[in-house]
């Protein structure tokens, strides 16, 4: 690790009552991760549209995906959850043998503490769980730090695309993992 001890740390699949705090993670994440990159406007209305605490649990609810969540299991934060993945085969992937990271998100003061690569973890089990052959992940092109995370997993270059974040067009780039 970078620059500490490995974080104590349970990763568990989410629970209903868990939408709030990765609404709260989401918010402080997002918002610390791509300052210089998406608009404050665009990023409050990815927070308020895709994380809301309703379409967070509606999402936890659905059996074609799964969120998993990162707590640390030391006081005095006991249970505080710091981290979480999204993994789902339900979008238009164009093949049904295909997983999509959606999400992966750690709270600043706790990344590179190996919470990532425990999620990663369990987003590849539960694609080969759900006889996946892909992974695949998009990242913003200019997200250099998450796209070195996620080469050092493995995965690989697939593709560039773009994507529209509110009044934001953005380069994309997508990463591929065999999970056979
Ligand atoms: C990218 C992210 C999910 C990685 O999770 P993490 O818990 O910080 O990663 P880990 O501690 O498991 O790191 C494993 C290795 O990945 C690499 N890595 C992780 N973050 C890195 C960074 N910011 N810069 C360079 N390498 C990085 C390192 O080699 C690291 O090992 P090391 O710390 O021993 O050198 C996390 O940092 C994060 O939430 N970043 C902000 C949000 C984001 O960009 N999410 C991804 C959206 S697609």
């Amino acid at each position: 690790m970078a620059d500490s001890l490995p974080l104590p740390l349970r990763v568990r699949p989410a629970r209903i009552v868990d939408a709030s705090a990765i609404r709260m993670a989401a918010t402080i994440t997002w918002t610390s991760a791509y300052k210089h990159l998406i608009a404050p406007e665009n990023i409050a209305a990815v927070l308020r549209d895709n994380y809301s605490v309703a379409n967070v649990e509606q999402s936890i609810a659905r059996e074609d995906s799964a969120w998993f969540i990162a707590e640390l299991m030391m006081p005095p934060n006991l249970g505080k959850i710091i981290g979480y993945a999204h993994c789902g085969s339900y979008l238009a992937l164009g093949n049904a043998n295909d997983v999509m990271l959606q999400s992966m998100y750690i709270l600043p003061e706790y990344q590179r503490k190996g919470a990532g690569t425990a999620l990663w973890g369990q987003a590849l089990v539960w694609g080969k769980d759900h006889q996946k052959s892909r992974m695949f992940i998009g990242v913003l092109t200019q997200n250099v730090a998450a796209r070195r995370f996620y080469e050092l997993q493995g995965a690989k270059v697939s593709h560039e695309d773009k994507l529209t974040i509110g009044s934001q067009i953005l380069p994309e780039t997508w990463l591929q993992l065999d999970l056979s």
